[in-house]
């Protein structure tokens, strides 16, 4: 039987939710980082657009890991936002210094942290970004969660060719594809004038193409276990064309 510690960003709704709701081990000890309480699993509650919350992060993954044996450890970031959708220059500047921070920093420094905390231990070691094809493509008025998304890709495809040099942890980022969770919902009450590519989410809601997040999150949990290069950067609808749209 396999002893496994996760660790997921964001298992209080969508991706992260499902991908709490199908680990796939028995003996699986499983702790939600967001601002609410999730579904299942321990709470580690912190705002994690404020940097001052992502000391506690690095504390809860050295105090756990140390003297820890297992067969795994996991630390999936899945915690994200779209807000505030609409046009650099005119959102509210809070909102957008906050979804910067979130976005593009939050991941690096926490993964960071997992990789310091779980340096010496024992056990196969994951570190999961959920990305976005937003990283790649232009989508006007998602300008910051774009650059964001595109940010974290590298930071694994770097840090993935220095776990290959020494550290051995894997790295991953992860595009889900268009999942039906609350942030799809959020874009479709977005105005077309601060999303004008708004459309087409609509328009695959309703032709009921957005994807399943427990089917997502069978997938990724079957990705992990299937191996990947180190730093891969991979689309779940170029791996799974079945599921995902
Ligand atoms: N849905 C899609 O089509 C899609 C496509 C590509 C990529 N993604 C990515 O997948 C990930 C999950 O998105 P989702 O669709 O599942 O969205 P979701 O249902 O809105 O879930 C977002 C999660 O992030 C957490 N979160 C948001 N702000 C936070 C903060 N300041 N501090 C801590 N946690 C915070 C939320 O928890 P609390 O609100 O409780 O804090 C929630 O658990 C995101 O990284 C997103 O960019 C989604």
């Amino acid at each position: 039987m396999c002893k496994a510690l996760v660790w997921i960003s964001g298992a209080s709704s969508g991706i992260g939710r499902a991908l709490a709701a199908t680990l796939p081990w028995q003996e699986a000890r499983l702790i939600d980082i967001s601002r609410s309480e999730p579904p299942a699993g321990e709470h580690l509650e912190a705002d994690l657009a404020d940097p001052d919350a992502w000391k506690q992060v690095g504390r809860s993954f050295q105090r756990e890991l140390a003297g820890w044996s297992g067969d795994r450890v996991v630390f999936v970031h899945a915690a994200g936002v779209l807000e505030p959708i609409g046009f650099a220059g005119e959102v509210d500047t809070d909102a957008y210094t906050r979804s910067v921070i979130l976005g593009s920093a939050a991941g690096q420094a926490l993964g960071h942290m997992f990789l310091a905390a779980a340096r010496d231990i024992d056990a196969g070691r994951q570190l999961v970004v959920i990305t976005s094809g937003a990283a790649r493509s232009v989508y006007p008025g998602w300008a910051s969660y774009g650059a964001a998304k595109a940010a974290l890709d590298q930071w694994v495809r770097d840090v993935g060719a220095e776990q290959d040099l020494r550290g051995g942890v894997e790295v991953i980022a992860v595009a889900p594809g268009t999942v039906d969770t609350g942030m799809q919902a959020q874009l479709r009450q977005t105005a077309e004038r601060d999303f004008p590519k708004r459309q087409k989410f609509v328009d695959l809601h309703q032709r009921g193409e957005l994807a399943d997040p427990d089917q997502v999150a069978r997938d990724m949990w079957a990705l992990l276990d299937r191996g990947f290069d180190n730093g891969a950067v991979v689309d779940l609808r170029e791996l799974t064309p079945g599921h995902h749209r």
